[in-house]
Protein backbone atom coordinates (compact mmCIF):
# COMPACT_ATOMS: atom_id res chain seq x y z
CA UNK A 1 0.00 0.00 0.00
CA UNK A 2 1.04 3.39 -0.53
CA UNK A 3 2.17 5.55 2.02
CA UNK A 4 0.98 8.89 0.00
CA UNK A 5 -2.32 9.93 -1.44
CA UNK A 6 -3.10 12.04 -4.04
CA UNK A 7 -6.00 14.44 -3.72
CA UNK A 8 -7.55 16.39 -6.74
CA UNK A 9 -10.84 17.22 -5.02
CA UNK A 10 -12.65 19.78 -3.33
CA UNK A 11 -14.99 19.00 -0.73
CA UNK A 12 -18.12 21.79 -1.28
CA UNK A 13 -20.40 22.16 1.46
CA UNK A 14 -21.98 19.46 4.02
CA UNK A 15 -24.44 19.42 6.77
CA UNK A 16 -23.40 16.52 9.29
CA UNK A 17 -23.06 15.23 12.81
CA UNK A 18 -20.15 13.17 13.40
CA UNK A 19 -18.43 11.47 16.10
CA UNK A 20 -14.46 12.08 16.74
CA UNK A 21 -12.00 9.34 19.34
CA UNK A 22 -10.97 9.67 22.24
CA UNK A 23 -8.91 12.61 23.72
CA UNK A 24 -5.14 11.67 23.46
CA UNK A 25 -3.97 14.01 26.62
CA UNK A 26 -6.40 11.99 28.79
CA UNK A 27 -5.83 8.85 27.86
CA UNK A 28 -2.32 8.79 28.06
CA UNK A 29 -2.91 9.91 31.52
CA UNK A 30 -5.60 8.09 32.28
CA UNK A 31 -3.12 4.83 31.75
CA UNK A 32 -0.34 6.36 33.59
CA UNK A 33 -2.67 6.77 36.46
CA UNK A 34 -4.42 3.69 36.75
CA UNK A 35 -1.51 1.57 36.44
CA UNK A 36 -0.15 3.28 39.61
CA UNK A 37 -3.65 2.70 41.28
CA UNK A 38 -4.39 -0.44 43.66
CA UNK A 39 -7.10 -2.22 41.89
CA UNK A 40 -8.86 -2.34 38.82
CA UNK A 41 -9.61 0.80 36.49
CA UNK A 42 -11.38 0.66 32.96
CA UNK A 43 -11.66 3.10 30.15
CA UNK A 44 -14.61 3.19 27.11
CA UNK A 45 -13.70 4.82 24.53
CA UNK A 46 -9.61 5.38 25.17
CA UNK A 47 -8.09 6.42 22.09
CA UNK A 48 -6.44 3.44 20.65
CA UNK A 49 -3.70 5.33 18.44
CA UNK A 50 -0.04 5.01 18.62
CA UNK A 51 0.79 6.94 21.31
CA UNK A 52 -1.49 5.49 23.49
CA UNK A 53 -0.55 1.86 22.61
CA UNK A 54 2.89 3.01 23.02
CA UNK A 55 1.99 4.01 26.72
CA UNK A 56 0.35 0.64 27.45
CA UNK A 57 3.22 -0.81 26.49
CA UNK A 58 4.99 1.00 28.47
CA UNK A 59 3.19 0.45 31.81
CA UNK A 60 2.61 -3.25 30.74
CA UNK A 61 7.05 -3.50 31.00
CA UNK A 62 6.35 -2.00 34.65
CA UNK A 63 4.45 -4.97 35.33
CA UNK A 64 0.52 -3.27 34.68
CA UNK A 65 -1.56 -5.73 33.06
CA UNK A 66 -3.74 -4.53 30.34
CA UNK A 67 -6.82 -5.78 28.39
CA UNK A 68 -8.23 -4.89 25.63
CA UNK A 69 -11.78 -6.00 24.54
CA UNK A 70 -13.46 -4.01 21.96
CA UNK A 71 -14.39 -0.14 22.87
CA UNK A 72 -13.07 -1.19 26.70
CA UNK A 73 -9.33 -0.64 28.47
CA UNK A 74 -8.76 -2.62 31.46
CA UNK A 75 -5.83 -2.03 33.46
CA UNK A 76 -5.20 -3.91 36.65
CA UNK A 77 -2.82 -1.41 38.21
CA UNK A 78 0.41 -2.22 40.55
CA UNK A 79 0.26 0.25 43.57
CA UNK A 80 2.02 3.67 43.51
CA UNK A 81 5.26 1.49 44.74
CA UNK A 82 4.10 -1.55 42.74
CA UNK A 83 6.28 -0.78 39.19
CA UNK A 84 7.89 -4.17 38.52
CA UNK A 85 11.77 -2.18 37.89
CA UNK A 86 13.94 -5.26 36.44
CA UNK A 87 17.38 -4.70 35.01
CA UNK A 88 17.65 -3.46 31.25
CA UNK A 89 14.65 -2.29 31.07
CA UNK A 90 13.85 -0.09 27.80
CA UNK A 91 11.05 2.05 27.19
CA UNK A 92 10.06 2.84 23.50
CA UNK A 93 8.06 6.50 23.51
CA UNK A 94 7.94 6.18 20.15
CA UNK A 95 6.43 10.12 18.78
CA UNK A 96 5.06 10.93 22.29
CA UNK A 97 6.48 13.73 24.12
CA UNK A 98 3.59 13.24 26.26
CA UNK A 99 4.78 9.51 27.15
CA UNK A 100 8.45 10.62 27.15
CA UNK A 101 7.99 12.92 29.68
CA UNK A 102 5.00 12.00 31.90
CA UNK A 103 6.30 8.51 32.37
CA UNK A 104 9.81 9.93 33.19
CA UNK A 105 7.84 11.77 36.90
CA UNK A 106 6.74 8.19 37.82
CA UNK A 107 10.37 6.62 37.50
CA UNK A 108 12.76 8.78 40.07
CA UNK A 109 12.00 6.20 42.44
CA UNK A 110 14.03 3.48 40.08
CA UNK A 111 16.84 1.57 41.89
CA UNK A 112 17.82 0.32 38.30
CA UNK A 113 18.64 2.23 35.25
CA UNK A 114 16.11 2.72 32.86
CA UNK A 115 16.60 3.57 28.85
CA UNK A 116 13.86 5.64 27.24
CA UNK A 117 14.06 5.93 23.32
CA UNK A 118 11.88 7.22 20.86
CA UNK A 119 11.51 7.95 17.33
CA UNK A 120 13.38 10.17 15.07
CA UNK A 121 11.15 13.11 15.72
CA UNK A 122 10.88 12.35 19.44
CA UNK A 123 15.01 12.27 19.70
CA UNK A 124 15.46 15.63 18.35
CA UNK A 125 13.46 17.38 21.18
CA UNK A 126 14.49 18.69 24.54
CA UNK A 127 14.20 16.75 27.71
CA UNK A 128 16.40 18.64 29.79
CA UNK A 129 13.22 20.64 30.52
CA UNK A 130 12.57 17.48 32.58
CA UNK A 131 15.45 15.68 33.54
CA UNK A 132 16.95 18.87 35.37
CA UNK A 133 13.64 19.46 37.40
CA UNK A 134 12.91 15.35 38.06
CA UNK A 135 17.06 15.10 39.13
CA UNK A 136 15.99 17.83 42.35
CA UNK A 137 13.97 15.49 43.77
CA UNK A 138 17.30 12.82 43.86
CA UNK A 139 16.84 10.86 40.60
CA UNK A 140 19.83 11.08 38.28
CA UNK A 141 19.89 11.30 34.23
CA UNK A 142 21.94 10.99 31.56
CA UNK A 143 20.72 12.41 28.35
CA UNK A 144 22.75 12.48 25.07
CA UNK A 145 24.07 15.90 24.03
CA UNK A 146 23.10 16.75 27.74
CA UNK A 147 19.44 17.04 26.67
CA UNK A 148 18.42 14.14 23.96
CA UNK A 149 16.75 10.93 23.57
CA UNK A 150 17.78 8.05 24.19
CA UNK A 151 18.35 9.06 27.89
CA UNK A 152 18.69 7.12 30.94
CA UNK A 153 17.16 7.64 34.66
CA UNK A 154 18.39 6.27 37.39
CA UNK A 155 15.91 6.59 40.51
CA UNK A 156 16.69 6.87 43.86
CA UNK A 157 15.12 5.79 47.74
CA UNK A 158 15.80 9.16 49.41
CA UNK A 159 13.09 11.50 47.43
CA UNK A 160 13.30 15.22 48.28
CA UNK A 161 10.75 17.68 47.11
CA UNK A 162 10.94 20.35 45.33
CA UNK A 163 9.82 23.80 44.14
CA UNK A 164 9.60 24.06 40.66
CA UNK A 165 9.10 27.22 38.11
CA UNK A 166 7.38 25.97 34.69
CA UNK A 167 7.84 29.12 32.37
CA UNK A 168 7.50 27.55 29.29
CA UNK A 169 3.30 26.79 29.71
CA UNK A 170 4.09 23.03 29.25
CA UNK A 171 1.27 20.50 30.15
CA UNK A 172 3.70 18.04 29.73
CA UNK A 173 6.63 19.50 32.19
CA UNK A 174 4.01 20.47 34.66
CA UNK A 175 3.04 16.82 34.73
CA UNK A 176 5.97 14.93 34.67
CA UNK A 177 6.80 17.26 38.23
CA UNK A 178 2.93 15.97 39.84
CA UNK A 179 3.95 12.43 39.11
CA UNK A 180 7.09 13.25 40.55
CA UNK A 181 6.09 15.14 43.82
CA UNK A 182 3.49 11.57 44.36
CA UNK A 183 6.46 9.83 45.34
CA UNK A 184 8.65 12.26 47.24
CA UNK A 185 8.35 13.07 51.05
CA UNK A 186 7.21 16.61 51.95
CA UNK A 187 5.24 19.20 49.55
CA UNK A 188 6.53 20.07 46.39
CA UNK A 189 5.34 23.67 44.91
CA UNK A 190 5.26 24.09 41.09
CA UNK A 191 4.36 27.71 39.82
CA UNK A 192 3.03 27.12 36.27
CA UNK A 193 2.60 28.95 33.24
CA UNK A 194 -1.19 27.95 32.31
CA UNK A 195 -1.26 24.99 30.58
CA UNK A 196 -3.81 21.94 30.02
CA UNK A 197 -4.78 20.62 33.41
CA UNK A 198 -6.15 17.49 32.96
CA UNK A 199 -3.48 15.95 35.12
CA UNK A 200 -4.69 18.56 37.81
CA UNK A 201 -8.46 17.31 37.49
CA UNK A 202 -7.59 13.40 37.74
CA UNK A 203 -5.81 13.92 40.72
CA UNK A 204 -8.43 16.15 42.07
CA UNK A 205 -11.09 13.92 41.28
CA UNK A 206 -9.27 10.98 42.61
CA UNK A 207 -9.22 13.28 46.05
CA UNK A 208 -4.95 12.95 46.00
CA UNK A 209 -3.24 15.63 48.15
CA UNK A 210 -3.13 18.47 45.40
CA UNK A 211 -3.78 22.07 45.59
CA UNK A 212 -4.32 24.99 42.98
CA UNK A 213 -4.28 28.73 43.32
CA UNK A 214 -5.18 30.09 40.38
CA UNK A 215 -3.55 33.59 39.49
CA UNK A 216 -4.02 35.16 36.65
CA UNK A 217 -1.15 33.92 34.09
CA UNK A 218 0.38 30.92 36.63
CA UNK A 219 -1.31 28.51 38.64
CA UNK A 220 0.24 27.29 41.83
CA UNK A 221 0.48 23.97 42.39
CA UNK A 222 0.85 21.99 46.00
CA UNK A 223 1.62 18.14 45.82
CA UNK A 224 2.47 16.10 48.50
CA UNK A 225 3.57 12.47 49.25
CA UNK A 226 1.00 9.83 48.12
CA UNK A 227 0.60 6.19 49.67
CA UNK A 228 -2.40 4.91 47.55
CA UNK A 229 -4.12 5.38 44.38
CA UNK A 230 -7.66 4.53 44.03
CA UNK A 231 -8.48 2.80 40.65
CA UNK A 232 -10.60 4.94 38.36
CA UNK A 233 -13.42 4.19 35.21
CA UNK A 234 -13.26 7.00 32.95
CA UNK A 235 -15.35 7.75 29.69
CA UNK A 236 -13.02 8.80 27.13
CA UNK A 237 -14.69 12.55 25.62
CA UNK A 238 -13.52 13.46 22.42
CA UNK A 239 -10.58 15.02 21.56
CA UNK A 240 -10.67 19.03 20.62
CA UNK A 241 -7.45 18.67 18.83
CA UNK A 242 -8.55 16.19 16.66
CA UNK A 243 -12.11 18.01 16.01
CA UNK A 244 -10.00 21.23 15.32
CA UNK A 245 -9.54 19.58 11.41
CA UNK A 246 -13.26 19.55 11.13
CA UNK A 247 -14.09 22.76 12.39
CA UNK A 248 -11.71 24.22 10.51
CA UNK A 249 -12.66 22.49 7.25
CA UNK A 250 -16.43 23.70 8.05
CA UNK A 251 -15.37 26.77 8.11
CA UNK A 252 -13.18 27.18 4.75
CA UNK A 253 -15.85 25.17 2.99
CA UNK A 254 -18.78 27.36 2.26
CA UNK A 255 -22.60 27.12 3.45
CA UNK A 256 -21.36 24.11 5.42
CA UNK A 257 -22.76 23.10 8.90
CA UNK A 258 -21.19 20.96 11.55
CA UNK A 259 -21.96 18.97 14.92
CA UNK A 260 -19.36 17.45 16.46
CA UNK A 261 -20.31 15.32 19.46
CA UNK A 262 -18.77 15.00 23.68
CA UNK A 263 -15.76 16.72 23.04
CA UNK A 264 -13.88 18.11 26.04
CA UNK A 265 -13.86 21.60 26.20
CA UNK A 266 -11.75 22.25 29.07
CA UNK A 267 -10.81 25.91 29.09
CA UNK A 268 -7.60 25.24 28.84
CA UNK A 269 -8.18 23.72 25.73
CA UNK A 270 -10.50 25.72 23.32
CA UNK A 271 -7.87 28.48 21.93
CA UNK A 272 -9.04 27.36 18.81
CA UNK A 273 -13.03 28.12 19.67
CA UNK A 274 -11.45 31.72 21.36
CA UNK A 275 -9.50 32.61 17.96
CA UNK A 276 -12.28 31.74 15.28
CA UNK A 277 -14.67 33.67 17.29
CA UNK A 278 -12.79 36.38 17.22
CA UNK A 279 -12.27 35.86 13.49
CA UNK A 280 -16.25 36.09 12.56
CA UNK A 281 -16.62 32.59 13.07
CA UNK A 282 -20.16 31.11 14.70
CA UNK A 283 -19.01 28.16 17.08
CA UNK A 284 -21.69 27.32 19.63
CA UNK A 285 -21.59 24.77 22.73
CA UNK A 286 -24.66 22.73 23.28
CA UNK A 287 -25.55 20.19 25.80
CA UNK A 288 -22.83 21.49 28.09
CA UNK A 289 -22.04 18.65 31.30
CA UNK A 290 -19.07 18.45 33.57
CA UNK A 291 -17.42 14.98 33.72
CA UNK A 292 -15.30 14.16 36.31
CA UNK A 293 -14.38 17.69 36.46
CA UNK A 294 -13.91 18.15 32.81
CA UNK A 295 -15.88 19.91 30.83
CA UNK A 296 -17.94 18.34 27.83
CA UNK A 297 -20.29 19.90 25.04
CA UNK A 298 -20.85 18.93 21.52
CA UNK A 299 -19.35 22.20 19.17
CA UNK A 300 -21.76 23.29 16.51
CA UNK A 301 -20.03 25.48 13.80
CA UNK A 302 -21.49 27.35 11.09
CA UNK A 303 -19.50 28.54 7.94
CA UNK A 304 -19.10 32.14 7.90
CA UNK A 305 -20.02 34.59 5.01
CA UNK A 306 -16.85 36.43 5.83
CA UNK A 307 -13.68 35.65 7.62
CA UNK A 308 -11.97 38.81 9.54
CA UNK A 309 -7.86 38.80 10.51
CA UNK A 310 -6.62 38.78 13.63
CA UNK A 311 -3.81 40.26 15.80
CA UNK A 312 -3.94 37.11 17.60
CA UNK A 313 -3.22 37.89 21.38
CA UNK A 314 -0.37 35.63 23.09
CA UNK A 315 -2.36 34.69 25.62
CA UNK A 316 -4.33 32.43 23.78
CA UNK A 317 -1.57 30.55 22.43
CA UNK A 318 -1.42 27.38 24.84
CA UNK A 319 -4.78 26.84 24.89
CA UNK A 320 -4.56 26.31 20.90
CA UNK A 321 -0.99 24.99 21.00
CA UNK A 322 -1.41 21.51 18.74
CA UNK A 323 -3.63 23.79 16.12
CA UNK A 324 -2.08 26.24 15.30
CA UNK A 325 -1.45 24.54 12.03
CA UNK A 326 -4.34 24.45 10.88
CA UNK A 327 -5.82 28.09 12.16
CA UNK A 328 -2.96 29.53 9.78
CA UNK A 329 -5.62 27.78 7.25
CA UNK A 330 -8.10 29.91 8.23
CA UNK A 331 -5.64 33.10 8.46
CA UNK A 332 -4.83 32.59 5.01
CA UNK A 333 -8.73 32.94 3.59
CA UNK A 334 -9.44 35.86 5.62
CA UNK A 335 -9.62 39.30 4.70
CA UNK A 336 -6.23 41.01 5.88
CA UNK A 337 -3.17 40.33 7.31
CA UNK A 338 -3.19 37.83 10.66
CA UNK A 339 -0.34 38.16 13.15
CA UNK A 340 1.03 35.43 15.68
CA UNK A 341 3.29 35.97 17.88
CA UNK A 342 5.49 34.30 20.87
CA UNK A 343 5.34 30.87 19.08
CA UNK A 344 8.59 29.27 19.83
CA UNK A 345 6.95 26.40 21.55
CA UNK A 346 6.26 25.18 18.06
CA UNK A 347 9.47 24.71 16.69
CA UNK A 348 9.42 21.94 19.50
CA UNK A 349 6.86 20.00 18.40
CA UNK A 350 6.59 16.56 16.63
CA UNK A 351 7.97 18.90 13.56
CA UNK A 352 8.62 22.28 13.48
CA UNK A 353 5.69 23.58 13.13
CA UNK A 354 5.79 27.04 12.29
CA UNK A 355 8.32 26.50 9.86
CA UNK A 356 6.01 23.90 8.68
CA UNK A 357 2.81 25.86 8.89
CA UNK A 358 4.67 28.52 6.28
CA UNK A 359 5.88 26.23 4.40
CA UNK A 360 2.44 24.90 3.85
CA UNK A 361 1.10 28.37 2.99
CA UNK A 362 3.98 29.51 0.81
CA UNK A 363 3.46 26.42 -0.64
CA UNK A 364 -0.61 27.49 -1.39
CA UNK A 365 0.45 30.58 -2.84
CA UNK A 366 -0.16 32.28 0.27
CA UNK A 367 2.59 35.10 1.69
CA UNK A 368 3.75 34.34 4.67
CA UNK A 369 6.51 36.77 6.80
CA UNK A 370 8.21 34.09 9.59
CA UNK A 371 10.63 35.20 12.25
CA UNK A 372 11.90 33.06 15.30
CA UNK A 373 8.59 33.14 16.70
CA UNK A 374 6.36 34.97 15.43
CA UNK A 375 4.13 34.41 11.81
CA UNK A 376 2.70 37.26 9.83
CA UNK A 377 -0.28 35.58 7.14
CA UNK A 378 -1.22 37.63 4.32
CA UNK A 379 -4.80 36.20 3.70
CA UNK A 380 -7.13 36.50 0.54
CA UNK A 381 -11.07 35.67 0.91
CA UNK A 382 -10.97 34.24 -2.55
CA UNK A 383 -7.90 31.25 -2.26
CA UNK A 384 -8.11 28.98 -4.80
CA UNK A 385 -5.30 26.72 -5.42
CA UNK A 386 -4.75 25.42 -8.95
CA UNK A 387 -1.39 24.04 -8.98
CA UNK A 388 0.61 20.80 -7.75
CA UNK A 389 1.47 21.00 -3.84
CA UNK A 390 3.88 18.12 -2.71
CA UNK A 391 4.18 17.67 1.30
CA UNK A 392 6.92 15.48 2.30
CA UNK A 393 10.18 14.89 4.33
CA UNK A 394 8.29 16.64 7.56
CA UNK A 395 9.32 14.01 10.09
CA UNK A 396 5.82 12.41 9.79
CA UNK A 397 4.24 15.17 12.00
CA UNK A 398 0.78 13.49 11.89
CA UNK A 399 -0.90 16.81 12.18
CA UNK A 400 1.05 18.28 9.33
CA UNK A 401 -0.12 15.86 7.38
CA UNK A 402 -3.96 16.23 8.59
CA UNK A 403 -3.72 19.99 7.59
CA UNK A 404 -2.23 19.70 4.51
CA UNK A 405 -5.42 17.23 3.70
CA UNK A 406 -7.93 19.92 5.15
CA UNK A 407 -5.64 22.85 3.07
CA UNK A 408 -6.39 20.68 -0.42
CA UNK A 409 -10.26 19.72 0.48
CA UNK A 410 -10.72 23.26 1.44
CA UNK A 411 -8.67 25.12 -1.17
CA UNK A 412 -8.82 22.76 -4.48
CA UNK A 413 -4.91 21.77 -6.43
CA UNK A 414 -3.06 18.90 -6.65
CA UNK A 415 -1.81 17.45 -3.26
CA UNK A 416 0.81 14.63 -3.34
CA UNK A 417 1.01 14.14 0.44
CA UNK A 418 3.54 11.62 2.08
CA UNK A 419 3.69 9.69 4.69
CA UNK A 420 0.00 8.92 5.49
CA UNK A 421 0.99 6.51 8.19
CA UNK A 422 2.05 10.07 10.49
CA UNK A 423 -1.76 9.94 11.43
CA UNK A 424 -1.60 6.73 13.40
CA UNK A 425 -0.28 8.37 15.91
CA UNK A 426 -3.28 10.66 17.18
CA UNK A 427 -6.06 10.06 14.82
CA UNK A 428 -6.03 6.74 13.19
CA UNK A 429 -9.56 7.05 11.31
CA UNK A 430 -8.84 10.62 10.60
CA UNK A 431 -9.46 9.81 6.43
CA UNK A 432 -12.37 7.76 6.72
CA UNK A 433 -13.79 11.07 8.19
CA UNK A 434 -12.68 13.27 5.51
CA UNK A 435 -14.43 10.83 2.71
CA UNK A 436 -17.71 10.89 5.17
CA UNK A 437 -18.01 14.47 4.79
CA UNK A 438 -17.05 13.98 0.65
CA UNK A 439 -20.47 12.49 0.65
C1 LIG B 1 0.37 17.81 25.88
C2 LIG B 1 0.92 19.04 26.07
C3 LIG B 1 1.39 19.90 24.98
C4 LIG B 1 0.82 19.46 23.64
C5 LIG B 1 0.91 17.98 23.45
C6 LIG B 1 0.15 17.26 24.54
C7 LIG B 1 -0.06 17.02 27.06
O1 LIG B 1 2.79 19.83 24.91
O2 LIG B 1 1.48 20.12 22.59
O3 LIG B 1 0.39 17.61 22.20
O4 LIG B 1 -0.81 16.04 26.91
O5 LIG B 1 0.37 17.36 28.17
P1 LIG B 1 3.75 20.75 25.83
O6 LIG B 1 3.50 20.38 27.23
O7 LIG B 1 5.14 20.44 25.40
O8 LIG B 1 3.35 22.16 25.51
Amino acid sequence: MPNKIILKKRILNFNRKISIPGDKSISIRWVIISSLASGISKAYNLLMSQDVIASIKAVQKLGAKVYIDKNVCTIHGVGIKGFNYKKKLVIDAQNSGTLGRLILGTLIDTPVPIKIIGDRSLSRRDFKRVSKPLSKFGASFKLRNNYKLPLIIKGSKKLKSIKFFENKGSAQCKSSIIFGGIKADGKTIIKAKKSRNHTELLFKYLKLPIKIKKNKNFDIIEIRKVNKIKPINYKIPSDISSAAFFIVLTVLCEKSKLIIKNVNVNPTRIGIIKILRKMGVKISLLNKKIYKGEPLADILVISPKILKSINCPSNLNSGAIDEFLVIFLIAAKAKGISIFRNLEELNKKESPRLIWGSKILKKMGVKVIRTKNSIKIFGNPALKINKKVVIQKYLKDHRVFMTSVIAASAFGGEWHIHDKDSIKTSFPSFLKIVNLLKK
